[in-house]
C-alpha cells in the first residue's frame, strides 16, 4: 500500500502568461495539519494572490484544484460536458498515484448507480424518477413526523437539562425521517441507526455494518416491488420512468441509499450548525429572543456563512484548459469550494442583513447535480422543525465547556462533531397534546405514519394492473 506521504502528484499548477496581476505557482496545503481552527480568513488571502481558482495539496500531498470564486464555480457546475462529475476521469486515481487507504478517498470512490457521477441522459433518469419522488412528500405529514421524531429523542435528554446535540438529535433525526421515507418502519429504522454510525465511522466493523444495511434495504426493495406501498422504494421501482427502461433493483438500491446519506448528512450538518450559531453568537440569540429573525432566517444565514456541505469532491476537466488564472490539465481533481465561493466580495451580502432572506446562496451547489428542488424542500421542513422544535423545548441553550464545540473530518469535509449545551427544560412544550388526547401522531401509529399522500398507492397500483 502506498504511503500518502509519498504521493507525487503529476501535474502542479501552471499560471497563464501575465494578465496585469501576479499569479503564485506554489500550491497551497490544504491538509488537516496545516489548517486548523476557522477557514473563512483562509479564503479571501488566497482570492488577491491566486484568483478565483487555488491550487491546493490535500492530505497526502494529492493535487487538487480548489475553486472558490462563486461565477467559476458555476460556470465548473453547469458545464458538463466540459466538467465530468465521474470520478474515473481523475488521472491520479487512474494511475495508482492515490493510495487505497487516502481518508477523503470515500468522497470521491465511483459508485454504480449514483447520481452524483453520472451525466447526460442516464442521470437525468435517476434524478428524475427520484425528484418525481420526492415532489409527492406531503409537506404537513413530513413536518408532523419530524415533530414527532424531534419530541422522542429530546424526551431521552431534557430531563438531564444538557445534550451532546450532534450524537444525540441532529444526527439520529434526519436520518429516522429518511428511513421512514424509504419505507422502513419508524422501529426498524431505529434498529438500523448503529450500523450506520458504525459505516460512517469506518474501520473493522464498516463492513459487517454496510452488509446489515444492504440487507434491510435489499429485502425492503423485493417486498415492495411484489407489492407498493406508499413510500420512496415503491416510487423508484413502479413509478414513471421518462428516457429509459424501468429501474433495475440495484439501481433502486444504490438512489435509495444516496437518497438517505445525502438527505441525513446534509441536514444533520444544517442542524447543527444553526443551532450551533444560536448557541455561539450573541448577537442572533438577542436577536432570536427578541423576536426580530426566525429560525428560517437563521437557518437561511447558516447557508451562506457556514454550509452543511463546505466544499464538494469533485469535477474533472475533460480536456485541458483555462480556468481562473491556470491551466488546469485535463483528469485534475477540481474541489467545489462551496462555502469559500459563498464568501465571494462579488457576490456576498455582506453585514446589511440580508443573508438572513437572500436565498442566492450555494450551499445546495449549482447546475444539473443541485440538490434536487424537492429534497431542498424537505430539508428545509426537516432541518427547521427540528431547531424550532429544540428550541421550544430547550430553552435558552448554552455552551456546556470550553470543548463544548468541536469540528472533525478535514479540512475539505468538515463537520461539527461535537456541540454540548445546557438548557433549561420547558416541560410545558414537552407533548403537543391533540383532541383524541394523544401527541402529534399518536403512538400508535407511529410505525405506519406515511409521507406520502393515499394517491400515490392508487398512481403505483394502477400502473401495475394496467
Ligand atoms: C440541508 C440539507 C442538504 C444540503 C446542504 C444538501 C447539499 C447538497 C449538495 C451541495 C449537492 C450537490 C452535490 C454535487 O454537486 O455533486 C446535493 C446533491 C444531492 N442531494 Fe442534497 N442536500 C441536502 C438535503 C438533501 C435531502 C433532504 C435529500 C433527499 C431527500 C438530498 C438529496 C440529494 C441528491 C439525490 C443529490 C444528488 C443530485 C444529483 O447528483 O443530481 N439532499 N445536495
Amino acid at each position: 500500500m502506498t504511503n500518502p506521504s509519498h504521493v507525487r502528484p503529476h501535474h502542479r499548477a501552471a499560471p497563464l502568461p501575465a494578465t496585469g496581476c501576479p499569479v503564485r505557482l506554489e500550491p497551497v496545503r490544504l491538509d488537516s495539519e496545516a489548517v486548523q481552527g476557522s477557514l473563512a480568513d483562509l479564503y479571501e488571502p488566497w482570492r488577491e494572490e491566486y484568483g478565483p481558482v487555488v491550487p491546493v495539496e490535500l492530505d497526502g500531498g494529492v493535487p487538487a484544484f480548489l475553486v472558490i470564486g462563486h461565477r467559476t464555480l458555476r460556470e465548473v457546475c453547469s458545464q458538463e460536458s466540459l466538467y465530468s462529475p465521474d470520478s474515473r476521469n481523475w488521472a491520479d486515481l487512474q494511475a495508482g498515484r492515490v493510495p487505497d487507504d487516502w481518508p477523503l478517498l470515500p468522497q470521491v470512490a465511483y459508485q454504480e448507480g449514483s447520481t452524483r457521477f453520472l451525466s447526460g441522459p442516464e442521470h437525468q433518469r435517476l434524478r428524475g424518477v427520484l425528484a418525481s419522488g420526492l415532489t409527492q412528500v406531503e409537506a404537513a405529514s413530513a413536518r408532523r413526523y419530524t415533530e414527532w421524531v424531534a419530541d422522542r429523542l429530546i424526551s431521552r435528554f431534557a430531563p438531564k437539562g444538557r445534550t451532546e446535540v450532534v450524537a444525540d438529535y441532529a444526527a439520529p433525526l434526519p436520518l429516522l425521517v429518511m428511513l421512514r421515507l424509504l419505507g422502513l418502519p419508524h422501529e426498524t429504522g431505529e434498529q438500523l441507526l448503529p450500523a450506520i454510525f458504525r459505516l460512517l465511522e469506518g474501520g473493522p466493523e464498516a463492513h459487517r455494518a454496510n452488509e446489515e444495511i444492504s440487507d434491510i434495504i435489499g429485502r425492503l426493495v423485493v417486498a415492495r416491488r411484489a407489492k407498493p406501498d406508499r413510500d420512496l422504494i415503491s416510487w423508484l421501482i413502479h413509478g414513471p420512468v421518462d428516457g429509459g427502461p424501468a429501474l433495475s433493483d440495484l439501481e433502486v438500491r444504490n438512489l435509495a441509499w444516496l437518497t438517505v446519506m445525502a438527505g441525513a448528512g446534509g441536514t444533520t450538518g444544517w442542524i447543527g450548525n444553526a443551532i450551533e450559531r444560536l448557541v455561539c453568537d450573541e448577537q442572533v440569540h438577542t436577536l432570536f429572543l427578541a423576536g426580530k429573525v426566525t429560525v428560517a432566517e437563521i437557518m437561511n444565514e447558516t447557508h451562506w456563512s457556514n454550509p452543511a456541505v463546505q466544499n464538494v469532491m469533485g469535477r474533472y476537466p475533460l480536456r485541458e484548459g483555462r480556468l481562473g488564472n491556470y491551466h488546469v490539465p485535463k483528469g485534475a481533481l477540481l474541489v467545489l469550494g462551496l462555502a469559500a465561493a459563498n464568501a465571494d466580495p462579488e457576490v456576498h451580502v455582506d453585514d446589511s442583513g440580508h443573508t438572513f432572506t437572500n436565498e442566492s446562496h450555494l450551499a445546495f451547489g449549482a447546475g444539473p447535480h443541485e440538490c434536487p428542488t424537492a429534497a431542498q424542500r424537505l430539508a428545509k421542513i426537516v432541518g427547521q422543525t427540528a431547531v424550532e422544535r429544540f428550541l421550544a423545548r430547550c430553552r435558552t441553550p448554552r455552551l456546556q465547556d470550553a470543548d463544548a464545540v468541536q469540528h472533525g473530518g478535514s479540512v475539505i469535509v468538515r463537520q461539527l462533531t461535537r456541540l454540548a449545551v445546557t438548557f433549561g427544560a420547558d416541560t410545558q412544550a414537552a407533548v403537543r397534546p391533540t383532541a383524541s388526547g394523544t401527541d402529534a401522531l399518536g403512538e400508535s401509529s407511529r410505525s405506519s405514519h406515511y409521507l406520502f399522500p393515499p394517491r400515490m398507492l392508487t398512481q403505483l397500483t394502477s400502473h401495475l394492473t394496467d
